[in-house]
């Protein structure tokens, strides 16, 4: 046996190992934010990464101080809270444990730790966080409502609000605390407060209102200051849920905030809204969020945040009786603008028009320059897609407007952006521009939730590539607040099946975890007495209890836990789960079958277009059964890391019959499955409810499927198993064929068809440009795009280990096939850089992976332990602990980054 030696110069490949190497705390977090202020938890989780330039690095203890001012912490004096020095690896989630905090208090942190080697860091940089306002009592500004006249039945001109007040000079420090019924923009003295976009934000309103903190110090003067805030209708009023509804929460817009000043002389005041306030109508006409804005600049009311500002013909202001109760701190990131898109082309498409294309099927709205004569109207309708003949499609937003409209006041060059309203568009027919459209006249503002980007994915394959672009862009699209089915036509609704299947790959791609530990909240807030869980979140619909949807609430909070190792979502959740199993109990009743009842079942799975084929339909009543088994045993489990042993012990042995149901009322002795399609396989397996030989037939028959068929045939819950399904019984093969595949229906086809985000159904644009319905019909739909974490896990090899999660200890398992010769993967995890990338150059693998400081990592590596060397040395002689399993070395190793070359003779 030859072995091929390839020789790589270590000091190219690593950082050098010496003795006293650096060790640093960084990257401080509070609840998962930096430094966040106006936060409501009273006991935060307090996170922090390691950086070590050495090898195989754990953390041995740590020890955190904590002071009220940033001085005393710096020099170690009056303390709040000391850990002292805790013999412990936990470096995420580690709690506050000072004393009871108070509104308003600020805390600075800091934080240093000692390694398994013996060395000690510095203590770190510091940190805080600081306290919203926590007593209900501490609101004393009042809801207020506009007396302006309103017609309900329509959007209605939104509301300015405006209050002036005389300040002290020395201001130390100033907040604005600050929501509303509907949604605001605030500013103070002329100057726009934050930069956050669609606040308060989404949530079950009748029982959770989000507020914000604001650090205003800057905006305020000593003496004279002026406070505005403007109204839209947003989700609370405006047309949401098609069926022209409006309403849903309440008929007023109304707003509350309240300022607060501290001074230097150790003093604060308070202003807050009360009846006092005054209100006027201005140039925003209309907005809604599907239908767009209308804004007259002409009626803009120069100066009507500044003081001085003439409000005598403004109307009076009313108190209104809401609770301050649900004001709630916000938990999940804010949205925010994040990127700004230049148009790659703008043709002339008429007289009076021009088509711009932004190049990118995007989320947000237009900034569009123009100078022209007073009265000029321009008018900005988006699409999404052209059709055939290169026409802009309208027809997929069914009754969304999708409209803005700027009428020029004629006073140079006047920049329009909408206030209230978002668009799902590529395509953007602007018409009535007075002059000609240049692209820099014209920006497309990319918004969403602010989530920190937490992942990576490429290979050699460009079309897949593009997949991973078309993923992590409808992801951007679908993540405003809450995780929406799609952005563009009257739905844009919190579809709770959809953001059960895509979690997963969400969490590969961004910092997703608050976003939904707020959402769960909503979930959890509007679930029935009875358990149901409403279709959509917050709900506007009504109905609920679908199967596969309603298990978002188990499902999620359990993904969000292995991602984060975050045991708070569990326990915030836990009831919302188990009344959630609850109401699956009581509705399959004593034969724990679930039949009957309404769901949606594998959603937009693949029709019959073959004679002798009766389609990809799988029965209902054998996917709810195949969830119920799976949800009760993931309560099992989250009841078994609570402590609660017997409810854990409930839950398993609920879970176990309803297996056995599952497979006596679903599965023949040859372990066919009464729905032969391959997500009724694909669920038997993944949620292991069959064993031994009939485990083995099923894989046998899904196999058989795939082959015959030689595409998916799977819909909603179908698609985002089955390639993890096909890999883990060893169709690696077929798995890779699936992704592969270019024709309808496939992930690829899309993507030939030039989309560049996930489109709702797989043949949303057909091979003849025609389009499916247009009564369904989203080109970003996210739901499809869960083949995301296949290509994390198996492709690049990132994965969890459940029995460690949070990647404390991480499985690199890379898994080359499908003709690719390279691919790499990063994940920014609670602990720090992930990566795992693989090359194939012949009959040699090289890989690359790195493990951040104070985790652990098994490796697997196909070849035999001979034949592989990690940094340039054998594996043998590497020091490196491993076991041989079928063809493969699994090398158990500590943090750092490894280089493995294997070879073949
Ligand atoms: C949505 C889906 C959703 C479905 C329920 C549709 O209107 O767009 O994504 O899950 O309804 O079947």
């Amino acid at each position: 046996m030859k072995i091929k030696y390839i020789c790589i110069p270590l000091l190219l490949l690593f950082p050098v190992l010496h003795a006293g190497a650096g060790l640093h705390v960084t990257s401080l977090k509070t609840d998962y934010k930096t430094n966040p202020i106006g936060i409501d938890n009273l006991a935060p989780g307090l996170s922090w990464i390691l950086q070590s330039d050495r090898m195989n690095t754990m953390q041995e203890s740590y020890e955190i101080r904590a002071a009220l001012d940033v001085r005393d912490l710096e020099r170690g004096r009056n303390l709040l809270w000391e850990s002292g020095r805790v013999h412990s690896p936990q470096s995420i989630h580690v709690p506050y444990e000072g004393p009871t905090l108070q509104s308003f208090q600020r805390v600075y942190w800091q934080v240093r730790i000692r390694d398994n080697h013996g060395d000690r860091s510095g203590w770190s940089e510091i940190a805080s966080w600081e306290m919203g306002v926590l007593e209900t009592g501490q609101w004393e500004a009042e809801w207020i409502s506009p007396l302006l006249e309103e017609d309900t039945t329509r959007s209605m001109p939104s509301p300015y609000l405006r209050k002036e007040f005389s300040l002290n000079s020395g201001i130390r420090q100033a907040r604005l605390y600050i929501s509303c019924h509907g949604l605001y923009q605030a500013e103070i003295n002329g100057q726009r407060v934050g930069d956050q976009e669609f606040t308060p934000g989404w949530t079950s309103y009748h029982h959770r209102v989000q507020y914000q903190t604001y650090d205003v110090k800057e905006l305020l003067n000593d003496r004279e200051n002026a406070i505005g805030i403007i109204l839209g209708d947003g989700w609370y009023r405006g047309n949401l849920a098609w069926r022209d509804n409006r309403n849903i929460w309440g008929t007023r817009l109304s707003a509350i905030a309240q300022l607060h000043v501290w001074y230097d002389n150790g003093s604060m005041e308070v202003i807050g809204t009360d009846n006092s306030w005054k209100a006027s109508s201005g140039p925003i006409l209309k907005s809604d969020i599907y239908n767009g804005e209308t804004y007259d600049a002409s009626l803009e009311l120069a100066g009507w945040s500044n003081p001085g500002y003439d409000d005598r013909e403004w109307v009076k202001t009313e108190t209104m009786e809401i609770s301050r109760g649900k004001l709630i701190a916000p938990e999940g990131p804010p949205v925010r603008i994040i990127e700004e898109l230049t148009p790659v082309s703008i043709e002339k498409a008429g007289d009076d028009s021009w088509l711009v294309d932004m190049g990118q099927n995007m989320v947000g709205w237009v900034r569009i320059s123009a100078s022209g004569e007073k009265g000029d109207t321009i008018t900005l309708r988006h699409a999404e897609v052209l059709d055939r003949e290169g026409n802009i499609y309208y027809d997929n937003l069914r009754s969304a407007e999708a409209t803005n409209r700027y009428c020029l006041k004629g006073d140079g060059t006047e920049v329009f952006e909408p206030h209230f309203t978002f668009q799902g568009f590529r395509y953007v027919m602007v018409s009535g521009y007075p002059g000609t459209l240049h692209k820099d006249h014209i920006r497309g503002m990319v918004i969403h939730s602010d989530m920190e980007p937490a992942g990576t994915f490429a290979c050699s394959d460009t079309l897949i590539n593009q997949l991973q672009h078309n993923i992590v862009w409808g992801l951007k699209g679908n993540f405003l607040d809450v995780p929406t089915d799609c952005p563009q036509r009257d739905e844009r609704l919190g579809w709770t099946g959809d953001a059960q299947v895509f979690a997963p790959t969400a969490c590969f791609n961004m910092h997703a975890a608050t976003f939904y530990k707020k959402w769960l909240k909503d979930l959890a807030a509007d679930q029935r007495e009875d358990g149901m869980i409403h279709h959509v979140i917050p709900d506007v619909l009504g109905g609920g209890g679908a199967t596969g949807w309603a298990d978002a609430g188990v499902v999620i909070p359990w993904v969000v836990f292995k991602n984060y190792a975050d045991t708070m979502v569990l326990a915030d959740q836990y009831e919302s789960m188990k009344k959630w199993i609850g109401y699956m109990e009581e509705h399959a009743g004593e034969d724990l079958v679930w039949d009957g009842d309404s769901h949606f079942g594998d959603w937009l799975s693949f029709d019959a277009s073959r004679s002798d084929y009766m389609g990809a339909y799988t029965v209902k009543d054998l996917i709810a059964t195949a969830y119920y088994s799976y949800s009760s045993g993931l309560v099992a489990r989250v009841s078994e890391i609570l402590g609660k042993d017997a409810e854990s012990v409930y839950y398993r042995e609920l879970s176990e019959r309803v297996e056995s149901a599952f497979r006596d009322e679903f599965v023949t002795p040859n372990a066919r499955l009464v729905s032969h399609t391959q997500t009724a396989y694909t669920l038997a397996l993944a949620f292991e409810l069959l064993d031994g030989e009939a485990e083995q037939l099923a894989a046998l028959h899904l196999e058989n499927d795939v082959r015959e068929f030689g595409h998916i045939t799977t819909g909603f819950l179908g698609t985002p198993l089955i390639s993890l399904t096909l890999t883990d019984h060893g169709m690696l093969d077929l798995a890779y064929m699936l992704v592969n595949r270019k024709e309808y229906p496939s992930w690829l086809y899309p993507v030939t068809m030039g989309a560049t985000t996930i489109w709702e159904r797989w043949d949303g644009q057909k091979p003849d440009s025609t389009f499916q319905d247009p009564g369904m019909n989203s080109f970003n739909h996210y739901a499809y795009g869960a083949i995301g974490k296949w290509l994390y896990q198996v492709v690049a090899g990132i994965g969890i280990d459940p029995g460690h999660p949070g990647y404390k200890h991480v499985i690199i398992h890379p898994r080359p096939g499908g003709g690719l010769t390279r691919a790499e993967a990063s994940h920014e995890s609670m602990y720090g850089t992930i990566s795992s990338g693989w090359e194939l150059d012949e009959d040699r693998l090289t890989m690359e992976v790195e493990v951040p400081a104070n985790t652990t990592a098994s490796i697997h590596i196909k070849g035999e332990p001979d034949h592989i060397f990690m940094n340039g040395t054998l594996l043998d002689e590497s020091g490196i602990d491993y076991r041989v399993m079928e063809g493969k070395v699994v090398a158990e190793t500590g943090s750092g980054r490894y280089r493995i070359t294997t070879t073949t003779d």
